[in-house]
């Protein structure tokens, strides 16, 4: 296995290599060894300073990044769009070049638009982690999502995955695709057909549409939440109606002739698109996604900072 990734930045699942994946969980394990001892901390990166910079909403990724940062002793700022001088018109490249100006070694993004990190490191003289932008990707959902399959389930290659709900605004469903691709998983959608990305099979994945049939073929289900925040129009005829066809419920689950495991990126919308029967039980791994978030997001920036100190 080689011992440094072949990216200086983290864009996109899209832009790594299966070697990379292998490298970032490998060092994931000894991380997660870490936060479970007494002392939580190593103090591997000590010289380099990280800006986290949110142009949107988070909870999860951003206080698991944050944690992740300080159990490796790196110093850290936080950036918030909404209180910050983005709201008198200085544009991304100014306000991330003041930022590096006061000599940051690192920058994680939010960005509401496809691409914002890609342009990014075009621009500026830093390593970017994306930490979601827009629709398009979020490759450290998809790694500890990865991670948490591979804890739960002994490995990821031959596991078939279905994912539902709205996969045309999710940049959840493109990362995890890549991902699970990479990794000799088999991979299905499902969900309103209007929530589909056209040529959707293009990337090597399957359609079910049918929740029931999608479920009976899985071993693992990832429920995806409805992205109203980006939705202009109704891509479907009520919430009631989605739910009748998309939503996880204890009854669907009992009906099935074996055990499967679910998951959630978050935010849950309770009663949507899973209910809180199924979100709080065992067969849920809702929670350790978001334990192990942090040690990958802790091998993800150890091993780009590698590369920085080169
Ligand atoms: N899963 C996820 O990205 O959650 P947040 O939007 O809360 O960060």
């Amino acid at each position: 296995m080689s011992s440094e990734l072949s990216v200086n930045h983290l864009l996109g699942i899209k832009y790594l290599q299966k070697e990379d994946i292998d490298l970032i969980f490998k060092t994931a394990d000894h991380f997660k060894e870490v936060i479970n001892r007494p002392i939580k901390k190593v103090p591997s990166l000590r010289d380099i300073t990280i800006a986290n910079l949110f142009f949107e909403n988070s909870t999860r990724t951003r206080l698991s990044f944050e944690l992740a940062e300080k159990r490796l002793s790196a110093d850290v700022i936080n950036f918030s769009a909404a209180s910050s001088s983005v709201k008198k018109g200085e544009t991304l490249i100014d306000t991330v070049n003041n930022i590096l100006s006061m000599k940051v070694d690192m920058v994680v993004m939010r960005h509401p638009n496809p691409g914002a990190g890609i342009f990014l490191s075009k621009h500026v003289n830093a390593s970017i982690i994306n930490a979601g932008d827009g629709a398009h990707e979020h490759p450290t959902q998809a790694l500890l999502d990865s991670y948490s399959i591979r804890e739960k389930l002994g490995a990821v290659k031959g596991k078939k995955v279905v994912i539902v709900g709205d996969i045309l605004h999710s940049r959840v469903a493109l990362s995890n695709i890549f991902a699970l691709k990479l990794q000799g998983a088999e991979v299905k959608v499902c969900g309103p057909k209007t929530l589909l990305p056209k040529h959707i099979e293009s990337l090597g994945v399957g359609v079910e549409p049918n929740l029931k049939k999608a479920l009976e073929w899985c071993d693992v289900a990832n429920m995806l939440r409805v992205q109203n925040e980006r939705m202009e129009i109704s891509y479907f005829p009520s919430t009631r109606e989605y739910i009748k066809q998309f939503g996880l419920n204890k009854k669907i689950l009992d009906s099935l002739n074996k055990e499967i495991v679910i998951m959630h990126p978050g935010p849950i919308n309770r009663g949507v698109e899973i209910t809180s029967d199924v979100a709080d039980s065992d067969h849920a791994i809702i929670l350790d996604q978001v334990q192990n978030g942090v040690a990958i997001r802790m091998a993800v920036i150890y091993l780009l900072a590698a590369r920085i100190k080169q």
